[in-house]
């Protein structure tokens, strides 16, 4: 298929990684979107910690941008936008085969997520939401079932992978 793949929600690269070996196979190239900026995050999951408390314990004192930086240095395929993904929308000529939704994970973030990816996903493109059934983010749930409903016309198949911890993902093949 023609198209590149997006990630939105890099954190230190991890996922980011495996992409772009991926990609790189294919000639594709990864786009990243994260405002890379841990207290801008202050959603509050149902434990009452904040992601930016979650953000501050793993990186353990480490800038976020620099350990991506360093995670991600060896790829040419990876393009980074550092920014807020509401300032973000990208025109009709960039297509995507693959679209990965994990990073804010309020309501509103979870559908101007979407819309960033949804229109520009090919025919048979799919589009992944992490942690779309997790206790501590309890947002994400309504808002992918919703988004789902308004666009079913247009989603072949749906499937939900259960991850470790028993969070789960769900994986939307477009039409
Ligand atoms: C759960 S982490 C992503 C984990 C990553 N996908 C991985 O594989 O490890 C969520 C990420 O979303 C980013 N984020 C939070 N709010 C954001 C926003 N408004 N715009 C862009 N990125 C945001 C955070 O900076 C954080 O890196």
């Amino acid at each position: 298929m023609e198209g590149d793949i997006i990630e939105i929600g890099a954190f230190k690269g991890g996922g980011t990684v495996k992409l772009a070996k991926f990609a790189k196979k294919y000639g594709k190239k990864v786009y990243v979107i994260d405002i890379f900026e841990p207290s801008l995050d202050q959603t509050i999951s149902k434990s009452g910690v904040t992601a930016f408390e979650v953000y501050q314990a793993y990186l353990g004192g480490r800038s976020m941008l620099e350990v991506y930086q360093e995670a991600t240095r060896a790829f040419d395929n990876i393009i980074t936008i550092k920014e807020d993904s509401m300032n973000v929308r990208f025109g009709q000529q960039t297509r995507f085969i693959f679209g990965f939704i994990d990073g804010c994970h309020q309501q509103a973030y979870i559908e101007n997520d979407f819309n960033i990816i949804w229109p520009n996903l090919v025919s048979g493109g799919v589009l992944g939401c992490h942690d779309y059934q997790f206790d501590d983010w309890p947002e994400v749930t309504p808002a992918v079932d919703r988004l789902i409903d308004e666009h079913k016309s247009e989603i072949a198949e749906a499937h939900q992978i259960v991850g470790s911890y028993g969070i789960s993902s769900i994986l939307l093949i477009k039409k």
